[in-house]
């Protein structure tokens, strides 16, 4: 029995800002972003835009080409969560029109909480080969003005369809998994916007890479020379280059994986989106699928992390013929329909962000679902 990927679908918010008004106006070279930390623009969410309805304008059209059929658990994993008790895969549940009889939840650790919603996936199917798991991943990257993170902000949503014998990659058993508790990287409940020891984060992610790839190795995984391509977490896409390094330095020093052009393809995506925290390694792996060679039957590494921290390794076989599945066009039609903003209006966007009370958003969102403001403390989500 093989259990795996069967559909994979993104969404991202319906505006974007490009960090070269970001650097202009920090009198900075705008070298630093697109080579330094290899980004070019973020995405942001409308007005009337959130986790929810980038998750529902993601999933829609895995539910019109699959229906419901088997779908009887869908994972929702977010670090941006909407509500302290309910869960966002709640709404979701009605905007997709699903039937009662499916369970729905919301898991949480940083950016890696994707790579369990999935492990727990295949858990369920291999129990129940007739169920399916809709997977959610959907994030919202708020950094403060002015802070080292700010140049790393975005927003986007990944939805997977995990069931047996599928479509697009075949996931392996064994996988590597690293969890220290470290303060690199946090957000409080009294905060939108996230704390972080910036380049202390970067060494604890390489630290867990490393810790993540020995306990896959441990556990009979793959040698390292065997992977096609390996996705990375992208906070920001040169982390995928110290990630590439650092494991070719530790499991494969004489051979070609140190190659960082292998990961072109990968950084496509992250690099006009930003950080997309949970969804970022799924973006990652859609960005290989949509604009790299056909890869059937290859095998593909994934490193997933979320800081705090939690790191896991593991490896999948993609399934040939899986390009006939994608939907390449409407992603890079989502990527070019955002409106562009400037400087002022994003940073007036941003102080705005945090509106408390009742209110009703402006109509400004491109998808299909909106969330229509607050009444009474309780969110609005409407369909056009
Ligand atoms: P910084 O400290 O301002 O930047 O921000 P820097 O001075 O380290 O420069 C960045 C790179 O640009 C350097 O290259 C410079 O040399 C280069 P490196 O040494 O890294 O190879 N550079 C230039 N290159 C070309 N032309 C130029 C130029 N100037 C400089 N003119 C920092 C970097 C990572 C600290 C910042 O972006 C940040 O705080 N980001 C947020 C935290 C983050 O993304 N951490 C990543 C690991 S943690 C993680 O992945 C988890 C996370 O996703 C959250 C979660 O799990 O939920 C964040």
């Amino acid at each position: 029995m093989t259990i795996g990927i069967h559909d994979i679908s993104a969404a991202t918010g319906s505006l974007v800002f490009a960090l070269a008004d970001l650097a202009e106006h920090e009198g900075i070279d705008v070298g630093k972003y697109h080579r330094g930390i290899g980004q070019t623009e973020m995405s942001l969410t409308a007005e009337d835009e959130d986790i929810v309805t980038m998750a529902a304008r993601a999933a829609a059209p895995i539910i019109e080409r699959h229906g419901t059929e088997g779908l009887r658990t869908v994972i929702f994993a977010t670090e941006s969560g909407i509500d302290q008790s309910k869960a966002a895969s709640v709404f979701l549940h009605r905007l997709l029109g699903l039937p009662r009889a499916v369970r729905v939840v919301e898991v949480k650790e940083a950016c890696y909480s994707a790579t369990a919603a999935i492990q727990f996936a295949l858990g369920i199917v291999a129990r129940r080969a007739d169920e399916r798991v809709l997977v959610i991943a959907s994030d919202v990257a708020r950094y403060e003005l002015n802070s080292s993170g700010e140049a790393t902000q975005g927003a986007g949503a990944v939805a997977m369809l995990i069931s047996e014998n599928p479509a697009v990659l075949e996931i392996e058993p064994v996988s590597g998994v690293w969890t220290d508790d470290v303060w690199d990287f946090w957000r409080p409940n009294d905060r939108s916007t996230a704390l972080v020891d910036g380049r202390y984060s970067v060494q604890v992610y390489l630290e867990s890479l490393e810790g993540a790839w020995n306990d896959y190795r441990a556990h009979g995984g793959a040698d390292f020379s065997s992977f096609a391509r390996v996705c990375y977490h992208q906070p920001f896409t040169r982390m995928a280059v110290k990630g590439q390094q650092r494991l070719a330095r530790i499991a494969d020093p004489d051979g070609e994986s140190t190659d960082i052009d292998r990961l072109a393809d990968t950084v496509e995506y992250n690099s006009r989106i930003g950080n997309s925290y949970t969804a970022s390694i799924y973006l990652a792996f859609l960005s290989l699928l949509d604009n790299g060679p056909d890869l059937s039957a290859e095998r593909i590494g994934f490193f997933s992390y979320g800081s705090g921290a939690v790191g896991e390794f593991f490896g999948g076989v993609l399934v040939p013929g899986y390009k006939s599945q994608l939907r390449t066009e409407e992603l890079q039609n989502m990527l070019a329909a955002r409106r562009p903003i400037g400087y002022d209006e994003y940073r007036h966007r941003h102080i705005a962000y945090d509106r408390v009370g009742d209110f009703e958003t402006a109509d400004e969102t491109h998808g299909d679902v909106r969330f229509a403001g607050v009444e009474q403390h309780k969110r609005l989500y409407e369909a056009r």
